[in-house]
């Protein structure tokens, strides 16, 4: 298909006229924010209209593989978790796991956050995790890292609150005000984590770093070592993005799911706080 041009409110497309030579970069184009796109049917090499009348089946089939996907991930990540805390986890276990999200939500971004949005009580902390994990694996994508490195991030990214598992559910879903001590328990979490994966075998600093550092602020307002600036590495700072970014789109026990662009407002107004280039490149994948 020979496109002239594409009418989008933000610049995802680097050039203005160009050809498509298969179905996965149309699925491309859908997912994003594009409005229209003018296609010149005597340069394409297929029949533009009848791929553009199965576009709502191709949604709902993606919909249908994201939710499989998604449902398959979070009973990986429940063993892994389970794993670890038995000693018996072997991390190379998770990165098919990362691959397949990887795929997903490259596949299309709207629908997989569409999906993990959706969580149950129970299944809250799995599905955030490997929610976090595709974004920061598509937000690493978009910063050109290698493929390898973005494995790892996906793979960091399903064990980032690894550390949760010590927190009674009781108070990770309550919804009433928490007191000194639980506020305290889920202040623990990062350092938790950390000691429990530093026994693991054949895990990276960067996988501990993300860990540990998640909630770290670049103003130094963070815990648990309240690091600030350059302290904090770029993979770390590229992880809590990811991570705030989730949390806000999503409900939780004692609050409702904000817009994309909400979010993202949001966490550009306090800049002083997070990376602001990757919550513009964040927000340049969703809007
Ligand atoms: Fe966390």
């Amino acid at each position: 298909m020979f496109i002239e041009t594409v009418e989008c409110p933000v610049t995802e497309f680097q050039a203005r006229r160009f050809l498509i030579q298969s179905e996965e970069a149309v699925r491309a184009i859908l997912a994003t924010s594009a409005t229209h796109a003018l296609v010149n049917q005597q340069q394409s090499t297929i029949d533009v209209r009848a791929l553009m009348d199965g576009a709502p089946q191709r949604r709902e089939e993606e919909q249908q593989r994201t939710v499989e996907a998604v449902s398959a991930a979070t009973q990986s990540l429940r063993d892994s978790f389970t794993a670890v805390q038995s000693g018996t986890f072997e991390i190379d276990s998770l990165g098919p796991v990362a691959g397949e999200l990887s795929e997903r939500i490259e596949a299309a971004p709207d629908v997989f956050l569409e999906v993990t949005r959706l969580k149950t009580k129970d299944e809250g902390t799995y599905v955030h995790s490997l929610a976090v994990s595709a974004l920061m694996m598509q937000l690493a994508r978009s910063l050109g890292y290698e493929d390898e490195a973005i494995r790892e991030l996906g793979v960091a990214g399903l064990l980032h609150d690894v550390g949760k598992l010590m927190i009674p559910n009781a108070v990770l879903n309550k919804t009433d005000r928490l007191d000194a001590n639980e506020r305290q328990m889920i202040r623990n979490h990062p350092e938790l984590g950390y000691r429990m994966l530093r026994q693991q075998a054949n895990v990276s600093d960067i996988v501990l770093d993300i860990c540990r550092f998640h909630h770290e602020a670049l103003d130094g307002s963070g815990y648990p070592l309240g690091l600030s600036g350059q302290k904090i590495r770029a993979e770390v700072r590229l992880a809590t993005v990811c991570d705030v970014f989730e949390a806000l789109t999503s409900a939780r026990p004692y609050k409702k799911a904000w817009s994309t662009k909400d979010a993202i407002n949001w966490m550009f107004d306090h800049s002083q706080m997070f990376d602001k280039k990757l919550v513009l490149r964040l927000g340049s994948m969703f809007s």
